[in-house]
């Protein structure tokens, strides 16, 4: 090219959950089975989405102005409704429904919120980090991202020192964001814990973020707890949506809730910046908006939401013991979302560990793979070469930690058992080696 046309982000676009999958389709095309537990769809696990959610999306389809545009921002009587869910909530913050805007998904809300950014403006984010956060921060800037860290040996809860003394020491740093329930730890955070960091930002005169996806998914004494709650008055913006409520991860369609907007002039004018993107985008998915009044103010939406909660927590549960005697990983138990991290202690891989794989083609592919990458992803190989499972190594979530993220999404239980199994027994292979 005349000009190099490569953006100087674009090195930092990676998405492990999916890159796993490449490689995974070359055992699978090699005679392995595939077990996949690198991404977080319900569906594709096998939860059926509930008859009466379905009734209310064939009705939809039937009515012609479901197939129309809708404004750019989304349904007005859908943001009528959720800035009424917000406005309820006791002691939080009050929104207009100007202050909610949809996107095609979370990940393109991220990928605008991070994008429309000022270059030198930057987020500080969690590791491990989830990676579509990570990634869209790290290339809107066009260096790493910045972090801090979620402590293993306390939960994973965040380093609140931590994130002090980044904000106090990188006056770049505008914004912090918060995930909880977290992807990929499942931990979450305390009022007390995000009222402090919410101190930071106030003291500092950031923003806020949080990605709010798994919010309706706790359980293990854990509260269901929305940023408009304990924000106060700083500028925020909190991220929902219904891929994992429903779930309907394929219906792209997330929101972002602003909450105060006005109290910072800098601040509304970047959030008018993201809804002028928005118009240039000209709708956004207008069925699946249309549907959220209809399934979430439905009598029987609540009762789904506690049947998942139930059910997570029990197959958190069972995570938890499938895991207790092994002595080289740490684990903690998941308090929300639908994952389970499993981190080995230090010292614990090295560069010589294997598992057996009995199909030469299989094992030679994977022996190509493992030179020079992190012990974890070396484990994560062995792993899918030997067994067919497919987890993600945890340090394709900006982490430091070698370990990996599987899900508790498997809905056939004998096959969870035997994830379970086969993970621990694999694991003490590995070491044993
Ligand atoms: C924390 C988090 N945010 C956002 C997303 C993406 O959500 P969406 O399907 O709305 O793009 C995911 C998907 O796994 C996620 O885990």
């Amino acid at each position: 090219m005349r000009r190099n046309i490569v953006h100087m982000g674009a090195g930092s676009l990676s998405y492990e959950i999916r890159e796993i999958v490449a490689v995974a389709r070359q055992i699978s095309a090699a005679g392995q089975e595939i077990t996949w537990e690198n991404i977080g769809d319900p569906v594709q696990k096998g939860e059926k989405v509930e008859p009466w959610m379905r009734e209310v999306i064939h009705d939809l389809v039937d009515r012609n102005e479901s197939w129309a545009y809708c404004d750019s921002a989304g349904v007005p009587a859908t943001r009528e409704f959720l800035a009424s869910h917000v406005n309820a909530r006791p002691g939080g913050v009050q929104i207009t429904s100007d202050d909610i805007m949809f996107f095609n998904g979370l990940g393109d809300a991220v990928a605008k919120v991070y994008g429309f950014l000022r270059r030198e403006a930057r987020i500080l984010g969690p590791s491990p980090a989830y990676s579509t956060h990570s990634s869209a921060e790290a290339a809107h800037s066009g260096y790493n991202h910045v972090t801090y860290n979620l402590d293993p040996y306390n939960g994973w809860m965040p380093d609140v020192d931590d994130i002090r003394n980044k904000v106090k020491y990188n006056d770049s740093i505008a914004g912090i964001l918060v995930l909880s329930p977290d992807n990929p730890t499942g931990a979450v955070y305390s009022r007390e814990l995000v009222e402090e960091i919410a101190a930071i930002a106030r003291e500092h005169k950031l923003f806020m973020i949080t990605d709010e996806i798994y919010v309706h998914i706790v359980y293990n004494g854990s509260p269901r707890m929305h940023l408009s709650e304990w924000i106060g008055d700083v500028p925020a913006l909190a991220m929902r949506g219904i891929s994992k409520e429903y779930p309907w991860p394929g219906s792209r369609c997330g929101w972002l809730e602003v909450l105060n907007k006005n109290k910072d002039e800098n601040f509304a004018t970047y959030v008018n910046s993201l809804l002028a993107a928005k118009r240039l985008e000209v709708s956004s998915t207008t069925l699946p908006q249309m549907s959220i009044p209809r399934i979430m103010g439905d009598p029987r939406y609540q009762a789904h939401l506690a049947r998942r909660e139930e059910l997570f927590s029990t197959r958190a549960d069972e995570a938890m013991k499938a895991f207790e005697s092994c002595d080289e990983v740490i684990t903690n138990k998941p308090g929300g979302a639908f994952y389970f991290t499993v981190m080995f202690k230090p010292g614990v891989l090295n560069d010589r560990q294997t598992l057996p794989i009995e199909n030469t083609a299989i094992r030679s592919k994977i022996e190509g793979l493992v030179k020079n990458v992190a012990p974890d992803k070396r484990f994560v190989y062995y792993l899918m070469g030997a067994t067919g499972i497919v987890v993600v190594p945890l340090t394709g979530f900006q982490s430091t930690h070698d370990g990996f993220r599987m899900t508790l999404l498997e809905s056939d239980d004998a096959k969870r058992a035997w994830i379970f199994k086969t993970l621990r027994e694999s694991i003490a292979a590995y070491i044993n080696s």
